[in-house]
Formats: C-alpha cells, sequence, structure tokens
C-alpha cells in the first residue's frame, strides 16, 4: 500500500502524483491522506499521518510532498521506523531505496516539476533494496538511535 499526503503547497503535485500511479502503476493502490484544498495547512500534520501508516507495515510506501521536501522529510522521520529521504533527482531516489531502504521519499513542488516528481515516484517504488549486509548494518544502527532516544526520553 502507499499512502500519499501534502501540505498546500504540495497539492498539485500529490494530484498529479496520483494520476500517474493509476495510469502507471495500477497493480499498487494507494490511499490519499490530504490535504484536500490549497488552504493553507502545516505540513509536520500529514507527514505524521502517513508516517504513522507506514511505520504500521513494514511494506507501506509513503510519498510526502510541501513546497521544498525538507519540512516532510524532517517530520516524517521522527517516527520510528520511518526511513524518509527528500529526493530531487533520480540518482538520489535510486540510492535511497538501493542502500538506504527508504520507506517514505518527499518531493518539493517549488524545487522539481511535475514530470520529474512523476519519474522519481517510479524509482521509488520499483528499485529495491540491495539488501548487503553491511547496508543492512548501517539501518540496524539507525534503529538503534531510535531504541537510545526512547529510552533517553522516558
Ligand atoms: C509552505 O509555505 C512551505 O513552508 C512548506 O510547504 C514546506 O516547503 C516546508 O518545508
Amino acid at each position: 500500500m502507499i499512502y500519499i499526503g501534502s501540505d498546500h503547497a504540495g497539492y498539485e503535485m500529490k494530484e498529479a502524483v496520483k494520476h500517474f500511479l493509476e495510469e502507471n502503476e495500477g497493480d499498487m493502490d494507494y490511499v490519499d491522506l490530504g490535504v484536500f484544498t490549497t488552504d493553507s495547512t502545516d505540513y509536520p500534520d500529514i507527514a505524521r499521518e502517513v508516517a504513522e501508516k507506514v511505520s504500521e507495515n513494514k511494506d507501506a510506501r509513503g510519498i510526502l510532498i510541501c513546497g521544498t521536501g525538507t519540512g516532510m522529510v524532517m517530520a516524517a522521520n521522527k517516527l520510528n521506523g520511518i526511513r524518509a529521504a527528500s529526493v530531487t533527482n533520480e540518482a538520489m531516489a535510486e540510492m535511497a531505496r538501493r542502500h538506504n531502504d527508504a520507506n517514505i521519499i518527499t518531493l518539493g513542488s517549488r524545487i522539481i516539476d511535475q514530470v520529474v516528481a512523476q519519474k522519481l515516484v517510479k524509482i521509488f517504488l520499483e528499485t529495491p533494496f540491495d539488501g548487503d549486509e553491511r547496508h543492512q548494518r548501517r539501518i540496524d544502527k539507525i534503529a538503534e538511535i531510535e531504541q537510545k532516544r526512547d529510552h533517553k526520553n522516558t
């Protein structure tokens, strides 16, 4: 399952990405968690909704869009189990999957155009994690940081 969300700045790009998913990734279902208008909204609210869904299911993926991709990636990465990557080009999208096993990508509607966004989404959805021991070890270390943080905060 793909969870998609945006703030007001990313709304139009979200609609374009949804159109792309319907046309090209028909075998993958998506859920649009908003926003549904261009009224001003706070990106952490949507980042949290999408990240919560993705963190509950290891096979789920998320796509978050704001003006730059920056606010969304900052907020999404606060949740345990989220490996969100802000990507602006094809190499970043590919490596986020191959090396980092990213489960969310964030896009900036004021940084890239819709054609690029659709291409990055395609790469994100179709590229596997390499799964090498060294990449897995590094991802496990990210999870260790989460554990230590949670322990410290209780
Ligand atoms: C909204 O103006 C803008 O700040 C937001 O979409 C995003 O770019 C934040 O990182």
